[in-house]
């Protein structure tokens, strides 16, 4: 095929018109929102929360992920909270948090009171992996927060084998993998207890912000419940008052009618981000430079974003320059996920509540002083990868765009 100049030096476009937006939220999330508005000025009574519109979303929830229990909170950020407090660990617990994720998938632990402790990634990926997570393991280790990062699910059992091995709990972190899927098993009914975002980038949303706390465990789930909702006694057959502290991280009725809306079409969603990251996957599984990174054997990912390995020494040009390049022909490419919470002021400088260094300097805290971080391989997977923004509404022009558009960069610059 003869060489065409690239974009970047003045050549035409591979993809001249942008990718289709998302185009999330519809017609039938403005009618379920209607109707909760008719109903109030109806009745004169404002929507609230907890109402028939929260418990159906949470069924329905819960129906998606093939039964189980859901609590419907404010942000995903507050629901890996609150499953973390249903755990009712000890102060100075350490817990096992992954290397790449959001701010809001750590910062929860040492506000709990609890001691992060970092686990690197597996190098091909952005996920952990059980043997990161044995190496920072200590007598003072009680849970693992796993996070299933773009979709793509962690290699879930011998995770599963190590912590009960140990006696600890798992927290699947699932704010960006809703639907993943692990041999057969949906990312979030793994671990002991689950949390996802439902922010409106994410796969499906209950508008701004949400979040949802899933368990297959129906204690768990009740104190989920009692920790989002300060301490009021659900669940409990004589209840005498509010049985535990917690913040109110209660989702609301109009969010709940978005969400049960969106459910509806999240099979859908699913069913599309598939069909392109996989076509891309497969379109570049010979490819000498570029390939759909690492994923673990028998799982499918949901693709929240589309990750990318490029192997510059195959290149002429190093990553950031093959990314310019690729974004200059049209792809929306974001050449580094640099998600390393440990890299951080907050974490670095142990800035949790007031200067004292909280947790790791107290002295009913046994464990290090400084936080402990690996995240070498981290480094290296956000390094040798990067993302193409795909969603549920791009189709086959945009698949042959990002196929065509790595064709011609990489023919450009291939040594
Ligand atoms: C892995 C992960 N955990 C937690 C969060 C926090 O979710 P939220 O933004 O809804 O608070 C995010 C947000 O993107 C995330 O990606």
């Amino acid at each position: 095929m003869a060489q065409q100049e690239l974009a970047i030096d003045g050549g035409p476009k591979v993809r001249e018109t942008p990718f289709p937006p998302r185009a999330l939220l519809g017609e039938a999330e403005r009618a379920a929102a209607l109707a909760l508005f008719d109903q109030a000025i109806a009745s004169g009574q404002a929507f609230g929360y907890n109402g028939p519109p929260e418990q159906q979303y949470e069924k329905d929830f819960a129906a998606f992920m093939g039964g189980g229990f859901a609590d419907a909170v404010n942000s995903g950020t507050n629901a890996l909270y609150c499953a973390l407090g249903a755990l009712q660990l000890e102060p100075f617990s350490e817990v096992i948090v992954p290397a790449i994720t959001d701010p809001g998938g750590i910062m929860p632990v040492p506000l709990l009171g609890l001691v992060p402790v970092v686990a690197d990634t597996d190098p091909r990926s952005y996920n952990t992996t059980a043997d990161a997570i044995e190496a920072m393991l200590s007598e003072r280790t009680r849970a693992i927060v796993v996070a299933h990062i773009g979709g793509d699910s962690v290699d879930m059992d011998p995770v599963l084998a190590l912590a009960a091995a140990h006696g600890l709990c798992v927290v699947e972190d699932c704010a960006q993998s809703q639907g993943a899927l692990y041999k057969g098993r949906r990312a979030g009914t793994m671990g002991h207890i689950a949390a996802f975002s439902t922010m409106y980038g994410k796969h499906h949303c209950t508008g701004g912000q949400g979040g949802m706390v899933y368990t297959r465990d129906e204690e768990l789930y009740w104190r989920a419940r009692r920790f989002a909702d300060r301490g009021k006694p659900f669940g409990i057959p004589t209840p005498a008052g509010n049985v535990t502290a917690g913040l109110n991280c209660n989702l609301n009725d109009l969010a709940a009618a978005i969400g049960s809306a969106q459910l509806r079409r999240l099979p859908e969603i699913l069913a599309a981000r598939i069909r392109v990251g996989n076509a891309v996957r497969d379109g570049l599984a010979e490819h000498p430079a570029v390939r759909v990174g690492w994923q673990v054997p028998d799982s499918q990912s949901t693709y929240w974003f589309l990750r990318l390995h490029v192997r510059a020494e195959a290149l002429r040009v190093d990553k950031a320059r093959f990314c310019q390049a690729l974004a200059a022909e049209g792809i929306p490419v974001v050449p580094a996920y640099r998600a390393i919470p440990a890299e951080y002021p907050w974490f670095r400088e142990r800035r949790v509540f007031g200067t004292g260094g909280f947790p790791w300097t107290c002295g009913d805290y046994t464990g290090p002083r400084e936080p402990q971080a690996k995240i070498a391989n981290a480094i290296h997977a956000v390094e040798t990868h990067c993302n193409i923004g795909i969603h549920e509404n791009c189709a086959a022009p945009e698949i042959e765009a990002i196929l065509n558009a790595i064709g011609k960069v990489t023919r450009a610059y291939r040594r």
